[in-house]
Order: C-alpha cells, then sequence, then structure tokens
C-alpha cells in the first residue's frame, strides 16, 4: 500500500458529510485501511445510512455541523485529521434557501474550524468547488491563481467563504489547513435528485426509458471526476506536508461535452428516448470548465487514473445493484418524476445541477 494510504491505519479521522456522494467513498477507504476510527457527522439532510459500509471502526453520529452539543460528541473522540465534506448542495438548492446555505456552508465551516484548532488536529481538509469558485470568464485550463469577485449563486459565494475562513485559520492559527477544489464529481454513491448532478440524474432518467432533459445546446462541457480519484486526491492532502496551506484543483483535467455524455448514458443504458431539450438556466454562465490539475500533481502526486467511460459503467452498475435504495431516496419534487417535465414549471428553472 502507498505510504500517503498507509498513513491512516491507526488513526481518528472525522468526515463531516460523511454519508454524502463523496464522503461515503471516503469513509469505505477509511475504514478498509485500517483507521482506528471514522467518525461520522451527518445530519442525512442529503445523505443516506444504506449508503455507508458496515465496519465496526465506523462511528456515525446524525447531527448538524452548527450543534454543539453533536460537535462537542464527535471532538471528543479526539480525531487527529478532519475532512471538512458536509455542505448544503448545491447551485439551484441554494438561490432557492440562500440563508439555509449561508448557516450550513459559512457558519457551519467557521464552527468546525474553531473546534478543530482548539482540538489541536493534525490536518484539515476542506471540501471547496472549483466548479464554483473561479466565476465563468477565467481563461482555461482553470488554475488556483485566478480569482473572481463575480460569482453567480449564493452556494459558489459561500464555498469561496469556507476557503477564506480556512485562509484565517492557517494565518492566524497556524491550524495545517489544506483546500481541496472539486470539479463535477461522479461514480458510485450518488443518489439522484431535484439538486443533483447532471450524470446521477441522466442515468436515473435513461434507466427508466425516459428522454434525457438537457439544460443548454449540449455543446457545453465540463471536467467529470470520478470519485475515486477525488478521494485519492482527499487522502494525499491528508497526508503529504507540503499540501499545508495550498489549495489545490482535483479534477480530471479532461473536458467533456454534455451532449456526448448524454448519448453515452443512453447506449451504456440501452435507452432508445433520445434527449429533451430545455432552457439553459440562468445561473449557469459556464459554457466550459476544464481545470488545470498541476499543482495537485506537483504538491501530492495526484493523478487521477480512471477513464471517464469505465467511471460511467461503474456508475449504472450501481445504480442496477441499488436501484431500489435509489428511487426510494430519490427526491424529486411532486410533477418531476418526467423528464419532459424536467424543468421546475412554476419558476421555469431545470433541474440539473452544474
Ligand atoms: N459533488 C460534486 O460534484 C462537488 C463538486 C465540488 C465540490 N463539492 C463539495 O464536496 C462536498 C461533498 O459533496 P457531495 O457531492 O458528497 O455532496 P452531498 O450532498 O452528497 O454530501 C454532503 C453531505 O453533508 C450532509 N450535510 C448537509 N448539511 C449538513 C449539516 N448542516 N450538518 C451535517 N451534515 C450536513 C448531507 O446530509 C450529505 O450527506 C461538499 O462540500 C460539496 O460542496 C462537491
Amino acid at each position: 500500500m502507498a505510504q500517503y494510504r498507509e498513513s491512516y491505519h491507526e488513526k481518528r479521522v472525522l468526515v463531516t458529510g460523511g454519508a454524502g456522494a463523496i464522503g461515503t467513498n471516503l469513509v469505505r477507504t477509511l475504514c478498509e485501511s485500517g483507521a482506528a476510527l471514522v467518525i461520522v457527522l451527518d445530519d442525512l439532510s442529503s445523505g443516506y445510512r444504506w449508503n455507508l459500509p458496515a465496519a465496526r471502526n465506523l462511528m456515525f453520529v446524525q447531527g448538524d455541523v452548527l450543534d454543539e452539543v453533536k460537535l462537542k460528541r464527535v471532538f471528543f473522540e479526539e480525531p487527529q485529521v478532519v475532512f471538512h465534506l458536509a455542505a448544503f448542495f448545491a447551485n439551484q438548492n441554494s438561490i432557492d434557501h440562500p440563508e439555509h446555505d449561508l448557516m450550513t456552508n459559512g457558519m457551519g465551516t467557521l464552527r468546525i474550524l474553531e473546534y478543530s484548532q482548539l482540538a489541536g488536529i493534525e490536518r484539515f481538509v476542506y471540501a471547496s468547488s472549483g466548479c464554483s469558485i473561479y466565476g465563468s470568464s477565467a481563461p482555461l485550463p482553470l488554475r488556483e491563481e485566478y480569482m473572481s469577485m463575480n460569482l453567480s449563486t449564493p452556494y459558489q459565494i459561500t464555498k469561496m467563504l469556507g476557503e477564506l475562513y480556512c485562509n484565517f485559520f492557517y494565518n492566524n492559527y497556524r491550524l495545517p489547513v489544506v483546500k481541496t477544489r472539486f470539479f463535477n464529481s461522479y461514480g458510485p454513491g450518488e443518489v439522484p435528485g431535484q439538486y443533483r448532478n447532471v450524470i446521477p440524474n441522466f442515468i436515473y432518467w435513461a434507466l427508466q426509458g425516459k428522454p434525457l432533459p438537457l439544460t443548454g445546446t449540449g455543446e457545453e462541457t465540463r471536467d467529470f471526476t470520478y470519485v475515486e480519484d477525488i478521494v485519492d486526491g482527499l487522502l494525499r492532502a491528508g497526508y503529504f506536508p507540503q499540501a499545508i496551506g495550498q489549495e489545490m484543483n482535483l479534477a480530471s483535467g479532461e473536458e467533456t461535452r454534455i451532449l456526448d455524455l448524454a448519448h453515452w448514458i443512453n447506449e451504456l443504458t440501452d435507452n432508445k428516448s433520445g434527449i429533451q431539450y430545455l432552457q439553459r438556466r440562468k445561473w449557469d454562465t459556464k459554457s466550459r470548465l476544464l481545470a488545470s490539475i498541476d499543482r495537485a500533481g506537483q504538491l501530492l502526486g495526484y493523478k487521477p487514473g480512471t477513464p471517464f467511460k469505465e467511471g460511467l459503467a461503474n456508475t449504472v452498475e450501481w445504480f442496477r445493484l441499488h436501484w431500489s435504495d435509489i428511487v426510494a431516496s430519490a427526491s424529486f419534487q411532486p410533477g418531476m418524476s418526467s423528464a419532459v417535465r424536467g424543468a421546475d414549471e412554476k419558476k421555469g428553472q431545470p433541474v440539473l445541477q452544474h
């Protein structure tokens, strides 16, 4: 086993948002790597118990990152490494519920940082969003030094706010913080829903033989990153000392057209219903997303290894294996069960994220 993975053996690790799409994959890997204890703090607002592994070294605490009683409970276990993944997800959700977004992503992050600093932890890894914080006019590929003051949703603002608080705790208290910026994670573990990403939602519609709702022209591109590659980047960020105080993109470094994505998913699922074109979402101002992963390569030795079509096939396989749990958990507004009605008719807002 690589040294950075071995370093988690016998470690005590706290994962906030550990029952979520990325968190469950991270938690599973940490449990399997022989961590002494993996503590999950999650309020299950968009995470699921059934998605967590049954492991003897896993402790699950259901609660809000703002709940001081729950925070005392999880920090009583003396975590050495904290992965802060809990967040109110994502763009459209934050437009519909901006104050909730600020409380969880802003105040929640501040509170986890405060407890981490008081507890004297060894490493704090923050889940930032490269899809969010660069704005829409940055040159491609997106590099870490670029800054934008023109963000288009509350979620984008609060993911940036979390980074700014991380900087404060690093500069003021020398808290060993690392800021990882994810780009469009996909893979096993993400349950579809009104506020979820395009890939799980496309697979969900496709497996029901419905047309895939495409918000835009289909020429838009995204940098889709397989969740196992994100988990690998997180484990590295929690280990390598040169990452402390730094921010780095965790992405695939490859661009995929949404139209190609839709065709591949229809092929993989044998869906004959094709594509349904819908209006572009007002806040979705990014026609292309592509990240530079040079810095993560230099600082962490990060090298994403999963070919896109292989990752998609694994994701479809996961859907087939867990179909009844997924159907029971997928949350769409009433009247959104058909991809033809893949837009919120009242507000004229399409339902897919990113
Ligand atoms: N998925 C992506 O493409 C992507 C891209 C960029 C950044 N990120 C960031 O990565 C992190 C994980 O994303 P994800 O895709 O796994 O999202 P997710 O919604 O699946 O996971 C977030 C988890 O946090 C929990 N949570 C929400 N509010 C909480 C609260 N107040 N207290 C405790 N728990 C709470 C949810 O129940 C959920 O299990 C988030 O911080 C997100 O902003 C994700």
